[in-house]
């Protein structure tokens, strides 16, 4: 399959997708959104694909959502069609999705590489939320999913002054898992991704799911979910191989069952 403003690259079971739209930074307009929605639900579908990494240019993860495309757009283009809520097909991937972020990821990229599991940083990278400086807000879940990462001092601040934050401060603040020089990258969240994809399947949906649990839920609910989910896993194969491997010191071998 091949996409109008994304390059695809399979590296075993972990998928790489590269935002291109190099002439305006990545700027995610209504045709990278459907290319995204296809792409992730091909990835979601296909078991041969275990991990995928979503990543942009040297210059640009994503400079934002498209200016050009939404400057003439009213209230009732916006409202009627539910501006940007197709982006809950990212979301809604059950596979695990790492955001690797060079340059800058501003507005809907930094947003954009927020819905993904967990994001590695470039020493290169920006983050911000400019939105403000346009007389308008975040609009893919900026304003939420930054003060669930970094707390509502700093996202506050940056929402309100449309400041952008270094790679070290986003380490720091919690935004990202890590930072790696520019260079490694791309090789740097590909093996990432190759740890994850050799782990049991069933495993790393569930644990996808827990997390995300702690985001939705009360303590006590997110705990008896985990714990749920925990007893369930008895119930495949490869927990018995798992545990089997373990005790007979040797690697466990996944069927996804
Ligand atoms: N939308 C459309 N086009 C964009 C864009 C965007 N978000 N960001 C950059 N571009 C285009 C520029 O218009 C320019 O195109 P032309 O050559 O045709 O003029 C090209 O990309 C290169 O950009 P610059 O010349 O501006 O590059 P620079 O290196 O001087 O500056 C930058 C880089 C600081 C990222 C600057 O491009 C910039 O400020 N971009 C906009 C950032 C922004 O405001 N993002 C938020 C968008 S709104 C949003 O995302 C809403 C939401 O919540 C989802």
């Amino acid at each position: 399959m091949t996409y109008e403003t994304l390059l695809i690259e399979q590296h075993d079971a972990v998928t790489l997708v590269r935002l291109n739209r190099p002439q305006a930074l990545n700027a995610l307009n209504s045709q990278t959104l459907a290319d995204l929605i296809a792409a992730f639900a091909a990835y979601d579908a296909d078991p041969a694909q275990r991990c995928l990494v979503l990543t942009g240019s040297e210059k640009a993860f994503a400079a934002g959502a498209d200016i050009k495309e939404m400057s003439e757009q009213s209230f009732a283009d916006m409202y009627g069609s539910n501006f940007f809520a197709g982006y809950e097909r990212v979301t809604a991937t059950r596979k695990p999705v790492i955001a690797a972020v060079a340059g800058f990821a501003l507005g809907g990229g930094c947003e954009l590489a927020m819905m993904a599991d967990f994001i590695i940083a470039a020493d290169t990278a920006k983050f911000g939320q400019p939105e403000i400086k346009l007389a308008v807000t975040p609009g893919m879940g900026g304003s939420q999913r930054l003060v669930r990462a970094i707390g509502k001092a700093k996202a506050m601040e940056m929402c309100l002054t449309g400041r952008m934050m270094d790679a070290a401060e986003a380490e720091r603040a919690g935004l990202v898992a890590r930072v790696v020089p520019a260079e490694a990258l791309v090789a740097e969240a590909l093996k990432t991704a190759a740890t994850i994809a050799a782990m049991a399947p069933l495993a790393v949906l569930a644990v996808k799911e827990q997390v995300e649990a702690a985001f939705e839920m009360p303590l006590s609910a997110g705990i008896r979910y985990e714990r749920r989910l925990f007893h369930a896993l008895f119930g495949s194969q490869d927990q018995k191989e798992g545990m089997a491997a373990f005790v007979a010191k040797r690697p466990g071998v996944w069927t996804g069952k």
